[in-house]
């Protein structure tokens, strides 16, 4: 496996691959990354993750600086899940210059859920998964239906630009208790950890009431975040949508719920499809 920091590097060590299959992360990999890697593994002839903390999609009081950074264990996760090349550019490298052109995605569907709460956050997301998109030369890229949200903008904006890429979703990977992993467990006490599981809990809730017929869906959204909040979250949306373009659904649309909630400083995600 290769190492590499700069883009001129790896154009050079790209030059004898036709088909880079992509995973685009933030570094400080669990298995959720790496069944990522592991699928995207027979899906190209050369198998890139690119781990890079972009500054762009973190609100000034967001946590930025203490992302978590381990890249040596890093490497060794992903040559392990079979990775050929990691790219892990230095900020000065990917944004030589302050990023001034940037991919602004459509309001209705950016600006909803996540992007409601985190104004600002799909601009960044698409403006680095742009730039590490073309600077991998990816034919297919994978990301993790975690972020379901961030899917579904990517999807759409590699389709609107007639990008020659392969979008592919990876499923939610979780512990044995349920909890979706996510490098933002990483902040949970121990104690934390085990009240984290409501959250996946209360996703379930809502998806079996669905499966079994019932259609007020405003009401199980309410009784979702009533829930949390009763157990001391604070929740910032709990939501049953279509999962096209999650908005409201229709009766016999695809159905997905998504839930977002503080659990002391720590703001997890997580959804179910239906
Ligand atoms: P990051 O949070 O590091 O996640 C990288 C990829 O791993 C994303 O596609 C995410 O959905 C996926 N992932 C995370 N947890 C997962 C889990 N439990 N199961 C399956 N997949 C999981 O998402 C980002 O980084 C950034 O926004 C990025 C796309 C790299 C742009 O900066």
């Amino acid at each position: 496996m290769q190492l590499i920091h700069t883009i001129s590097e790896l154009r050079e060590a790209l030059r004898q691959y036709r088909h880079p299959a992509v995973v685009p992360t933030m570094g400080n990999l669990h298995a959720g990354h790496l069944a990522l890697v592991r699928q995207a593994k027979p899906l190209g002839d050369v198998t890139i993750s690119t781990i890079f903390v972009n500054r762009l999609q973190f609100a000034p009081h967001e946590d930025f600086d203490t992302y978590p950074r381990t890249l040596e264990a890093d490497c060794e996760h992903l040559e392990a899940a079979g990775c050929d090349i990691v790219f892990a550019p230095a900020e000065a490298e990917l944004y030589p210059q302050a990023q001034t052109f940037k991919v602004h995605p459509p309001t209705e569907l950016a600006d909803i859920l996540e992007g409601h709460f985190r104004p600002g956050f799909f601009i960044g997301v698409c403006t680095v998964v742009m730039k590490l998109l073309a600077v991998t030369q990816a034919r297919t890229a994978l990301f993790g239906k975690k972020d379901y949200q961030q899917l579904m903008v990517i999807r759409n904006m590699v389709k609107q630009f007639a990008l020659p890429i392969e979008v592919i979703g990876g499923e939610t990977q979780r512990n044995d208790a349920g909890l979706a992993l996510s490098s933002r467990n990483g902040y949970l006490t121990p104690a934390q950890r085990e009240e984290a599981l409501l959250l996946s809990r209360t996703l379930r809730h809502i998806a079996e009431a669905v499966r079994h017929g019932e259609t007020d869906l405003a009401r199980l959204e309410q009784e979702g975040m009533h829930a949390l909040r009763a157990a001391g979250w604070l929740p910032d949306y709990v939501a049953v949508r279509r999962q096209s373009d999650l908005h409201a659904p229709q009766p016999h649309d695809a159905k997905v719920v998504l839930a977002a909630a503080r659990l002391g400083t720590t703001r997890l995600i997580d959804n179910l499809e239906i």
